[in-house]
């Protein structure tokens, strides 16, 4: 019934290139709004221990009525859990708020290299154990820098089958990118509109009005060709719709390199640096 193509995993799974993600939705709206995502075919939710709605994640795909095989559905572990046994019983608490009994994708929110004595490594290693007792079908991290990738590489046995990092038009985040495909493993990129920000972008408009598409359809089918996984926010049904709808056309090599040239480099990044990111929710 979808047309959203499916990426393959460096561990042998394949995600959904196209989801939704539930950042900023308060939890009393966000039953409703995967429920509206679920009925426009979204088949790929994008949560966190951090978002504080993973119980209406799960609630809102328990009364869709589908089978749970049937949805993708990833969580992260929040940084106030990297300590090892935090981590297990954080991994716990997300299942047990989703109503599951597997994740499909688990990750590390943040590497925080400020706390914790810098040290991911171990945590990384509990995410290895839940695999291994499968409890969660693939790991990953989230705004991991290629030093921090790095030193997965060199002290860990698995390596992630995504990074999900800031990924838009005024950013890049080059180096990372490179890291990502030169080692196998996935971009996931978010805020991939840049939370709205690029959307009047004299660039974008002009061929979203050559292709007869909106801003936002022109910058997801960006990502969609160069690769990228993504997962728009909207509490709007009639966003919802319109950012699925990006696999009945094509950017011409010209248009991907015209929108390619937007990237500020760091100054183009609106979200926290991972290299300094230190907050842990109270
Ligand atoms: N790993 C991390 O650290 C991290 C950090 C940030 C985000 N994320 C993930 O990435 C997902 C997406 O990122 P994001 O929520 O920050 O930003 P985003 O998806 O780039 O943008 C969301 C914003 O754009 C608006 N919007 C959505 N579709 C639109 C359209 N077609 N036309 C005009 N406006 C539109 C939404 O408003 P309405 O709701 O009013 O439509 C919302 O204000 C998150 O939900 C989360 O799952 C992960």
């Amino acid at each position: 019934m979808s047309a959203v193509p499916s990426t393959h995993l460096n561990d042998g799974n394949s995600i959904p290139q196209l989801g939704f993600g539930v950042f900023q939705i308060p939890p009393e709206e966000t039953t409703d709004a995967v429920r509206a995502a679920l009925e426009v075919g979204y088949r790929h939710i994008d949560t966190a221990e951090m978002y504080g709605n993973e119980r209406e994640v799960g609630e809102a795909v328990r009364d869709f009525g589908i089978d749970r095989a049937d949805v993708y559905v990833t969580s992260k572990l929040n940084n106030g859990a990297h300590a090892p046994d935090d981590a297990r019983s954080a991994f716990a608490g997300t299942l047990d708020a989703l109503g599951f009994d597997y994740l499909d994708l688990f990750l590390i929110h943040w590497p925080l290299p400020t706390l914790y004595d810098g040290d991911y490594v171990s945590t990384w290693r509990v995410l290895e154990e839940l695999r291994g007792e499968g409890r969660v079908r693939s790991i990953g991290v989230s705004n991991f820098q290629v030093e921090h990738l790095e030193r997965l590489a060199a002290e860990a046995d698995v390596v992630p089958a995504v990074n999900q990092i800031e990924l838009h038009p005024y950013f890049l985040n080059a180096e990372v990118c490179a890291y990502d495909e030169a080692h196998g493993i996935a971009t996931q990129a978010w805020s991939p509109i840049a939370q709205g920000r690029v959307l009047d972008d004299p660039v974008v408009t002009a061929i979203a009005e050559r292709v007869g598409r909106t801003p936002a359809q022109v910058v997801l089918r960006w990502h969609i060709q160069r690769g990228n996984i993504v997962f728009p926010k909207s509490t709007s049904p009639a966003r919802m719709v319109e950012n699925f709808e990006i696999f009945d056309f094509e950017l011409e090599p010209g248009e991907l390199a015209q929108i390619d040239g937007l990237d500020e480099g760091e100054a183009g990044r609106i979200g926290p640096n991972p290299d300094t990111f230190a907050f842990v929710p109270g």
